[in-house]
């Protein structure tokens, strides 16, 4: 009784697996065909959706209806099964095939064979068109990429670990190499001595991730040994698989030179304008020595504002030059007023008052690289508008020209003048601190508060 249970439960279970086997074939989406001595045996629905055939196609017509237009590599692989069957080898070769079907599809099918019994061959085919034809686009397109990089008119590197792995052909025009004589080579070996620990340290940095720029200026090695500038933008990248950055690079050699250029004329118009500068304040000086000692002086501490208000290099420099002749009206003013002892007359201080508008007039066609006679038409300008010539208030009046006030009227307080006595320092600074936010602009007048008092500064080394 137990024996003859066991046996049902086998033949219930071989039947189980049959029809499951049969499922699993008949529903598959992958396509299943068993070739048996040249025909074809058994083919799954799939299997004939993916050729284009019909089931009777197959039921009358060998092998050859399957294999038709294969590609050579394919005839190959179809011979191979053979010889591998007639051998009694396991597994078939497997791969993937380009196929046409029968309604002219193009495909490509990943075949799996194994040799089974009775001279079998059963195949397993996946459609892998669409990823075939991914791959095919990608590789086209980094075949076109790659062309693109070879034939740049710029130098591109790649560099994994510090060696370099990919160089196009440009970098020869540029640096003299070869790129064959580059590839597995360091990039230390092609910077400049006095610029590899700023940028071998910039590539350490850059590959512990931290947020650095992504272009950099730098000088590299022509293979001659003379100095290439070049400017460089960095990307990381995947190469083979391993991260490693693309170093695009542009010559900016000639830019380099054009700089340099431009900076020694620049240094020689500036030399020009300082000559022209002290032309302007001996002619005045020339005509009332309190004037041009003044000036001097005035520059002097304008100057040492502006730096301590951190001012920029270029306006420090141009109040320092403005300040230098600030009072250049004072030409047209005859010498006997300037160097009057007593009270002068309203008509002739209408005459003093005018040399603002006067300096303005001589100097605003000259094309200075700073507003120089702006801020002489400004000088005599108060914060609470009560100044001239125009009465500008505040911010109306440029910051160089709140800066020249304060230094003039310290600087002519503490001077003598042929009308009065000079004032002590003391009074001086008390006329400012009186005055700071109501004439003087009120940072300016703070930063000269404290030189004078806090950090010594004085006039002394100018004063005759
Ligand atoms: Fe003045």
């Amino acid at each position: 009784m137990e024996k003859r249970n066991r046996t049902r439960g086998r033949r219930v279970l071989f039947g189980l697996k049959e029809e499951l086997c049969r499922l699993l074939v008949e529903e598959s989406a992958d396509g299943v065909c068993v070739l048996t001595g040249g025909r074809v045996e058994y083919c799954n629905a799939a299997f004939l959706n993916l050729m284009g055939l019909k089931a009777e196609e197959i039921e009358a017509a060998g092998e050859g209806i399957i294999w038709r237009d294969l590609p050579p590599v394919g005839r190959e692989r179809v011979e191979d099964w053979r010889r591998y069957q007639s051998e009694a080898r396991n597994p078939l070769p497997s791969g993937a095939l380009r196929f046409v079907s029968k309604a002219g599809r193009s495909l490509a099918l990943n075949l799996n064979a194994v040799r089974g019994k009775k001279e079998r061959t059963i195949i397993l085919a996946r459609d892998i068109t669409e990823l075939y034809n991914c791959h095919l686009r990608l590789q086209e397109q980094e075949k076109i990429l790659a062309g693109m990089i070879d034939e740049a008119s710029t130098p591109v590197f790649v560099v994994q670990d510090g060696r370099i792995r990919f160089a196009n052909k440009v970098v020869f025009e540029v640096f003299g190499y070869h790129p064959e004589e580059l590839i597995g080579t360091g990039i230390d070996l092609y910077l400049m001595e006095e610029e590899k620990g700023r940028i071998l340290q910039l590539y350490e940095e850059r590959l512990t991730q931290k947020p650095i720029k992504k272009r950099w200026e730098m000088g590299l090695k022509h293979k001659n040994g003379h100095r290439v500038d070049v400017e460089i933008e960095v990307n990381l990248v995947s190469y083979d698989g391993v991260p490693a950055e693309i170093v695009i690079m542009h010559d900016i050699t000639a830019r380099k030179e054009m700089e340099i250029f431009q900076a020694r004329a620049l240094a020689k118009i500036r030399a020009a304008f300082g000559a022209t500068i002290r032309v302007l304040n001996n002619l005045v000086e020339a005509k009332d020595p309190y004037t041009g000692g003044h000036q001097k002086r005035v520059a002097d501490l304008s100057r040492t504002i502006a730096t301590e208000m951190k001012l920029s290099a270029e306006q420090v420099d141009g109040l320092r030059l403005a300040a230098e002749i600030h009072d250049i009206g004072k030409i047209i003013v005859p010498s006997e007023i300037l160097s009057k002892p007593g009270v002068i007359s309203e008509s002739e201080w209408g005459l003093v008052k005018n040399h603002v508008k006067v300096g303005y007039e001589l100097l605003k066609d000259i094309e200075f690289p700073w507003p120089v006679a702006e801020i002489i038409y400004q000088h005599h300008e108060r914060l609470n508008g009560s100044g001239y010539p125009r009465g500008l208030k505040g911010e109306q009046i440029i910051i160089e020209a709140r800066i020249l006030a304060v230094a003039d009227v310290v600087e002519a307080m503490s001077s003598h003048r042929p009308y009065r006595e000079a004032h002590s320092l003391e009074e001086t600074m008390a006329e400012i601190e009186k005055n700071k936010g109501i004439l003087y602009d009120e940072k300016v007048a703070e930063v000269c508060l404290a030189l004078f008092r806090k950090k010594g500064y004085n006039f002394s080394f100018n004063r005759r």
